[in-house]
């Protein structure tokens, strides 16, 4: 029972992996990020937006809230939650951050935009936000397996390391520019 369990779990992690490449374009020309608009998700509106992306974006990847109760969960905590919006006004990517570690979590593109350079987009805006608030150095985790989202994070600077206690996980740093903050 366990063990048909951990296979299932790997399967969906490899699925979703796949899922999550789809329009990945490698080596063709990057033209300038697409626009967005980052702001923070506070008040019961942002909050129904942030649950359906999230409900309806659902990966092994992530332990993101995908009904107001999780989400209630979170916010005791102390996470707080971006969603970043087209010229449309369709939410695009959605990302939370921990203030207390300086953690961004969370962190995920809508399935039909991905490889279109969203999430390069909407974390620049996100780490400006945590530069202007005084953060200095912006910390995430990762599974080593999520290689759409490693190569991102490689390209925007942040160093990856072994993670000190999960050897699924890295651990991931952005030094945030001093002049920035
Ligand atoms: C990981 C994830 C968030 C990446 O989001 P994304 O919006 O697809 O990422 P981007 O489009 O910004 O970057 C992806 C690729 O497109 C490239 N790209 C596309 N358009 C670009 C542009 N206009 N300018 C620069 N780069 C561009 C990126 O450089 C990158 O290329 P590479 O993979 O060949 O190195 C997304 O796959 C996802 O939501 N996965 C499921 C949830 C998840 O795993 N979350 C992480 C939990 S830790």
């Amino acid at each position: 029972m366990h063990y048909r369990f951990y296979v299932w779990r790997y399967v969906r992690e490899i699925l979703y992996g796949l899922r999550a490449i789809r329009g990945v374009k490698k080596g063709t020309a990057r033209t300038e990020l697409p626009s967005v608009r980052v702001i923070r998700a506070d008040g019961p509106e942002r909050y129904n937006a942030l649950v359906e992306f999230y409900a309806r974006n659902p990966s092994p990847f992530l332990g993101a809230p995908k009904t107001r109760r999780q989400l209630e969960t979170r916010l005791r905590k102390g996470v707080q939650f971006f969603l970043s919006y087209t010229d449309e006004g369709e939410v695009v990517c959605a990302s939370g951050f921990w203030p207390e570690k300086a953690m961004l979590t969370h962190v995920c593109t809508d399935y039909r935009f991905r490889g279109q350079g969203y999430l390069l987009a909407s974390a620049s805006q996100i780490i400006d936000i945590l530069a202007s608030a005084g953060f200095k150095e912006v910390n995430s985790n990762a599974r080593s397996s999520n290689k759409p989202l490693l190569r991102v994070a490689e390209r925007q600077g942040w160093k990856v390391r072994p993670h000190p206690i999960n050897k699924r996980l890295v651990r991931l740093t952005l030094q945030i520019n001093a002049e920035k903050s």
